[in-house]
């Protein structure tokens, strides 16, 4: 027998004391009614959102943070990957996780279907870090079965700019739930996160967790109503027949406002600081920080985003924008249809029609797109159009929330974030 190493013996001790400091932690934590959100620098309460715009502040001191080095502990048998979008098999693999685990109705009757493009849309904007796109696998097999994103984008908060992260796609596998994975997912991109020097997190979710900034509600426009009717995404109204249905909800061929075009590579440098000065007005709002930037979000991309512009026929000057994103979900108990595809409205400004126009357009646009129903929320000046656009109210909120920020909780039309 050799003499034991004492580099391994101190290494040996310094793992069981982690372990051990691991264990307090999560045995303190459980006694919370959020044992987990309870230890995060989040408003626990409302009681602990700013209670002004001068009270705006971090919760914890990033100068003092410590951040650890190594990659948080996982249970014996699973191991960290990180997804290299450019990989079709690796995106194949995150794809097929997410179209069986991601985001559910309440009734279980759709289930989000984002596709290989639209991941890639969602994950790779400029200054995307491959170290942010963080999963959970078995080490036996290479299955996947955790997931959670970030992507770097800046949100105002009042007069603040900040380099936050955007958070996405937390998912686990329905085999693993309700085993505290998800807290070891948040936590560990937390770290890679905090170890780019950043240390704000914008992300939404439809369950309510310590503290939302704000509540927004989803508003649907049924684009194919038969369809709609036939996955029980809406139904038939009293007195209503099918085909009176359908005459409601028709919609012409073409814009009816003039000089609307999908927005082109050329248009980026104008385009994107009317964008960002439309913004200026919502108390907090997304920022679009370069061309790259913008020209990555919002350039054409099928069956992804699709954004127009309405240019002035006589002198050719941009005055509108309007964009959404297409999203589909599988219909989990429909004989008939497998699918259903939605847009989903995203930014827009009007300074030559109005909103409500603006928006029929894009109802004509994302109906000859073959979307069967238009979604929006009811944030920035969207209430304005719902009524008179035949939008109805749909029955989930959407709750947005800031990591390591607390700010006084607003309205949803003072809001400008849009997450895909
Ligand atoms: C969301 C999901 C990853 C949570 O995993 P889980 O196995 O159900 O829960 P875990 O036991 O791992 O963790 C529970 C903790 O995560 C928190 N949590 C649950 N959903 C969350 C969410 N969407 N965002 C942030 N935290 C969340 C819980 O509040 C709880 O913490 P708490 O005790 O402090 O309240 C999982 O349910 C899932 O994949 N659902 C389908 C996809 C989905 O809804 N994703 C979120 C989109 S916003």
């Amino acid at each position: 027998m050799s003499a034991p190493d004492p580099q391994k013996i101190l290494q040996q001790q310094q793992e069981a004391m982690v372990e051990r400091q691991i264990d307090e932690l999560t045995a303190r934590l459980r006694q919370g009614p959020h044992a987990f959100w309870d230890t995060q620098p989040v408003p626990h309460r409302e009681s602990e959102l700013a209670p002004s715009i001068a009270n705006m502040r971090p919760l914890e001191n990033s100068q003092t943070k410590t951040i650890r080095r190594e990659p948080l502990p996982l249970p014996p048998g699973f191991e960290w990957f990180t997804v290299d979008v450019d990989n079709q098999s690796e995106m194949q693999k995150l794809f097929d996780l997410l179209s069986e685990h991601y985001v559910e109705d309440n009734e279980g009757m759709f289930r989000f279907r984002y596709s290989i493009p639209f991941l890639r849309w969602a994950l790779k904007p400029p200054g995307y870090l491959r170290a942010w796109h963080l999963g959970v696998r078995v080490i036996s097999t290479g299955k996947y079965v955790g997931f959670i994103s970030g992507v770097p984008s800046t949100v105002r908060t009042d007069a603040q700019e900040h380099r936050m992260a955007e958070i996405n796609f937390l998912c686990v596998h329905k085999a693993l739930r309700s085993k505290r994975l998800a807290p070891v997912l948040i936590s560990e991109i937390t770290r890679r996160i905090n170890l780019e020097g950043i240390f704000q997190a914008v992300y939404t979710a439809g369950v309510e967790i310590p503290t939302p900034i704000c509540q927004a509600r989803y508003f649907h426009r049924s684009l194919k109503p038969k369809k709609l009717i036939s996955v029980n995404f809406t139904h038939l109204q009293p007195r209503m027949t099918m085909s009176r249905t359908e005459k409601l909800y028709a919609l012409p061929a073409t814009p009816a406002i003039p000089g609307v075009r999908p927005l082109r590579p050329a248009d980026v440098a104008a385009v994107r600081p009317m964008l960002n000065t439309y913004l200026r007005q919502f108390q907090v709002a997304m920022v679009f920080t370069s061309d790259e930037e913008f020209a990555h979000w919002f350039l054409p991309r099928p069956d992804v985003v699709q954004s127009f512009v309405v240019e002035d026929p006589a002198d050719h000057h941009i005055t509108d924008f309007f964009s959404y994103y297409v999203l589909s979900s599988s219909c989990l108990h429909s004989a008939q249809y497998p699918t259903l595809t939605a847009a989903y409205g995203y930014y827009y400004f009007n300074n030559g029609h109005s909103l409500t126009e603006l928006m029929r357009a894009a109802l004509v646009m994302a109906n000859n797109g073959n979307c069967d129903v238009f979604n929006a929320l009811d944030l920035m000046h969207n209430r304005e159009y719902f009524e008179e656009l035949r939008f109805g109210q749909g029955d989930g909120n959407l709750n947005y929330y800031l990591y390591n920020w607390a700010m006084p909780r607003i309205d949803a039309p003072a809001l400008g974030v849009v997450l895909l």
